[in-house]
């Protein structure tokens, strides 16, 4: 984005708490050629912090990712300080200290006192308004957030936050040091969540929905997400990675700001696991056991059947091409006949089963709209020509060894099957689903541009692609439809359509930039 210039190397930055985020923080400026002060209100903490970023350069330079002496001047330009008085020649000053407001706003209010009129306070805060933070200071134009991710010297993204008092200059100078500190900016405005932990927040809550239905275990949602979904991790180990306290923290408060708007709200389930201690990796027990004696969870897979010679594809295939090439390649024969009317949307026989694509109706419900009893719904996959796993549900009725064509066929061409319960939407589906909508909606408020939204999933939250693009990948109406299926079986307002996506699937627009 156009706009200001960066902070000169020269600059001083203070950075306030040398926690896990303030040290990961003064490390990137100081490797980036700032002075950097560094403050924590803890006696002796800012000093280890110097030390161990001391280590962690020469470390660095060890594998040959700085050279010794850069190592060196990097170390040496941190200085540990032992008030917040001493930060008065800083420029800018960032602080990573506790995530409460009124102690953030106290430190705020101590530095203006403190620094130089024009220097710039910013706030690593995760989910705290930047524009109640900057409230009543003598000048609020200088305050924004600066929130990095964790591990901030691995992390690309950074949200340059603005809150409703922010100079825009003092954004745009955020995001050119950010970018010559080496990350990624993107421009977000001060709302619940900010960009990315509002529109994460379906990656955890669908998964978490889809256990409360016993739809399938943990192990088995984890990998349909990586294997078909295309995510690095499956969403319970990422929560348990995360932290429970955490993830659940980050939900109450998004869900809270947003007046209790069903959307957001949190799980029973996770409540269930902080009340118990069960906060994942940290405690040694959330969804998965963690301790050394602790099993890899397998997850679950049918059991190889025959598959069919021959299947017949009716009408277009649309986004199951890629899956008809791929059972074509493995030696069955594919005829290619008119659409059924029962599967407007194209559908193969697989012999005695009719195996389609969710569209966020359950198999069972299907199978009574055809009258076909043995239907199978396969679900979304990132990429159907080399999923490693795919999803399946079948209708109530629908007989054994229909099923097991229907899964005989995807085993043939390669894929590993996991058979959930007849869950709507299944899970990949209904959690792009929701993605996209979520993505669409803060869009549409202005939240941050389409392109830094997508940007912002793959940055901060390594989501393979962006939810508007994939929006726009399984096309608009497609997700529409499958949303509106969701709310007509759950009858939740949860799965109400964005109207900026409504409008794309109504025009056939676009999503993404
Ligand atoms: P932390 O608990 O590791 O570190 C906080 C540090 O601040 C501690 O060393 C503490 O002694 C110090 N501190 C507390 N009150 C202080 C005060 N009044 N003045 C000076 N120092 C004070 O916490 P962490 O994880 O580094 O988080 C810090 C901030 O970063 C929070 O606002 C959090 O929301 C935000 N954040 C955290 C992320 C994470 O994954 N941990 C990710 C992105 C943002």
């Amino acid at each position: 984005m156009a706009g200001g210039a960066p902070l000169p190397r020269e600059a001083a930055v203070a950075v306030i708490g040398a926690g896990a985020m303030g040290a990961g923080i003064a490390q990137v400026a100081a490797q980036a050629g700032h002075r950097v002060l560094l403050f924590d209100a803890r006696t002796g903490a800012a000093d280890d912090a110097a030390r161990k970023l001391a280590a962690t350069f020469e470390s660095l330079a060890s594998k040959g990712r700085m050279t010794v002496d850069e190592a060196r001047a990097a170390a040496s330009r941190i200085e540990p300080v032992h008030t917040p008085a001493a930060c008065v020649s800083a420029r800018l000053v960032v602080e990573a200290i506790v995530e409460d407001p009124e102690v953030k706003r106290g430190l705020f209010d101590d530095l203006e006192r403190v620094v130089a009129a024009d220097a710039i306070l910013a706030s690593n805060t995760s989910s705290l308004s930047i524009t109640a933070l900057a409230a009543g200071m003598k000048h609020p134009g200088r305050v924004a957030g600066l929130h990095f991710f964790n591990p901030a010297p691995l992390m690309p993204l950074v949200e340059i936050v603005r809150g409703l008092a922010t100079d825009p200059a003092v954004a745009d100078t955020l995001f050119a040091t950010a970018a010559a500190w080496g990350k990624t900016p993107v421009h977000a405005t001060s709302t619940p969540g900010f960009i990315v932990n509002r529109c994460a927040r379906p990656f955890y809550a669908e998964a978490l929905r889809l256990a409360a239905e016993r739809a399938a275990d943990c192990a088995t949602i984890d990998a349909v997400m990586r294997e078909a979904g295309g995510f690095r991790m499956g969403p319970f180990e990422l929560m348990d990675l995360i932290g429970h306290d955490v993830n659940f923290a980050v939900t109450k408060s998004v869900w809270e700001a947003m007046f209790h708007d069903p959307r957001y709200a949190p799980s029973p389930i996770q409540r269930e696991l902080v009340a118990a201690g069960f906060l994942g990796r940290k405690s040694g027990r959330g969804f998965y056991e963690h301790g050394a004696a602790a099993s890899a969870p397998s997850p679950q897979a049918l059991p190889g059947s025959p598959a069919p010679s021959r299947i017949a594809v009716h009408g277009e295939p649309g986004l199951l091409k890629p899956l008809v090439d791929r059972i074509a390649a493995s030696g069955i024969a594919v005829r290619r006949l008119p659409a059924h009317p029962g599967f407007p949307d194209g559908a193969i026989d697989a012999g005695s089963a009719w195996l389609a694509l969710t569209d966020g109706r359950t198999a069972t419900a299907r199978a009574a709209a055809t009258g076909a009893p043995n239907v199978v719904l396969v679900d979304l996959a990132l990429d159907y020509a080399a999923a490693k796993r795919l999803a399946i549900a079948a209708a109530d009725h629908c007989d054994a060894s229909a099923l097991g064509a229907a899964a005989g066929v995807l085993q043939q061409a390669g894929a590993a099957v996991s058979r959930m319960d007849d869950a709507a939407g299944l899970a990949v589906m209904r959690t792009v689903a929701m993605l996209v909508n979520e993505a669409s909606d803060a869009a549409m408020q202005g939240i941050a541009t389409p392109a830094d939204l997508d940007l912002a999933m793959q940055k901060g939250v390594n989501y393979p692609r962006g939810p508007l693009a994939w929006g726009d990948a399984i096309g608009p109406a497609r997700v529409a439809g499958v949303l509106a299926n969701l709310a007509a079986h759950y009858g939740e307002d949860r799965y109400r359509i964005s109207p900026r996506l409504a409008r794309a699937a109504q025009a056939g627009g676009r999503l993404g930039a």
